[in-house]
């Protein structure tokens, strides 16, 4: 874990122009000043993202809302009081002060306040906002550790804050608030169920708006991953795998124990919970990598809770292709 002398380096490396991997409650992220855009440039080129794809910029506290977004409708407000600090980020009108590189020249900034203390303490000694996307290279895993950061990033990153394992595990939910109607970009860890509640109406998932974390090709490990929507079909999909290739399966407990696990099959992680497979579905598929599993076979979770974040998450690996 990291301590007060590295939360002032982390810091210190913010306000020179440096890159800080730090832990949110979700995965950790890669971060740089939202207002220089040189730092921001150096952030692009060390996750390889085309320029053209915005990041979130993440916030010490709601009160400092309107210093980063203008125009900010009565539902952002609402959704920012009941989800703040939490996994929850919203689309909104940029203020001037974001700069433009962060938004990947979009007129709209993905705002959150994130709920993890390391993350809280960097934004309130920082006193700024601090744009951060997953600290991954683009298209790869995002990572939930330290560790995974530091392998990923190596000597790319000037300071890795640790505040161990992140305790939701899959990334925010985005609302784009910024036209007429809300709408989910992303689901993660905010259900749609619960950002209905506090609209008092269903909200559309889905949006033709640029985010990498709703392309087909995203959060893929090395390892070909498979999708079982009906378990049922687990004992098929791996009979079905080239014999010569080494098999992880992911699956919820519960499901392994009705329906086994398959003969010359690894388990990678038997959540309880979908919360637990949301926490440590990024984990697994690293693990599988470093295992050197050829192909993850992942039975889905039901869509409640958590659960549909992960389906989608296992979905979009799969549709990678590897
Ligand atoms: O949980 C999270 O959201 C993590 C932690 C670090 O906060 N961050 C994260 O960042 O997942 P990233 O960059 O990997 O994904 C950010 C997503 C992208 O899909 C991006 O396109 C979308 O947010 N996004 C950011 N600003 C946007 C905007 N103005 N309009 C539409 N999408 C936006
Ligand atoms: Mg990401």
């Amino acid at each position: 874990m990291s301590g007060t002398c590295d939360l002032e380096r982390a810091v210190m490396a913010l306000r020179r122009g440096g890159l800080v991997a730090f832990p949110t409650e979700t995965v950790y992220g890669l971060g740089a000043d939202a207002t220089d855009a040189g730092a921001l440039t150096r952030l692009y080129a060390v996750k390889g993202r085309p320029a053209d794809h915005p990041v979130i910029v993440h916030l010490g506290e709601a009160a400092v809302l309107d210093d980063w977004a203008v125009a900010v409708p009565p539902v952002a407000r609402a959704l920012a009081a009941r989800f703040w600090p939490g996994p929850l980020t919203l689309v909104l009108e940029a203020a001037d002060t974001v700069s433009r590189v962060a938004t990947g020249g979009l007129a709209t900034v993905g705002l959150r306040v994130p709920a993890h203390p390391v993350a809280l303490e960097l934004l309130a000694a920082f006193g700024g906002a601090v744009a951060a996307p997953s600290a991954n290279r683009f298209g790869r895993v995002s990572p939930t550790t330290a560790d995974a950061v530091r392998r990923d990033l190596g000597p790319d990153v000037d300071v890795v804050l640790d505040g161990g394992s992140c305790a939701v595990g899959v990334e925010s939910t985005i609302v784009d608030v910024s036209g007429a109607e809300p709408r989910i970009l992303r689901l993660g860890g905010v259900t749609a169920d619960a950002i209905a509640s506090v609209l008092g109406a269903p909200v559309a998932v889905g949006g033709t708006t640029r985010a990498p974390g709703t392309l087909a090709a995203h959060y893929a490990p090395d390892a070909r991953v498979v999708v079982v929507e009906d378990e049922h079909d687990l004992g098929a999909a791996v009979a079905a795998v080239d014999p010569e290739d080494a098999v992880g399966v992911l699956a919820l407990r519960e499901v392994l124990g009705t329906v086994g696990l398959p003969d010359a099959a690894t388990t990678l992680s038997a959540p309880a919970t979908v919360e637990e497979y949301a926490r440590v579905l990024y984990r697994a598929l690293r693990e599988a990598d470093d295992l050197g599993i050829d192909v993850v076979v992942a039975v889905l979770p039901p869509p409640d809770g958590l659960g549909a974040a992960v389906a989608d998450r296992l979905r979009r690996a799969a549709a990678s292709g590897r």
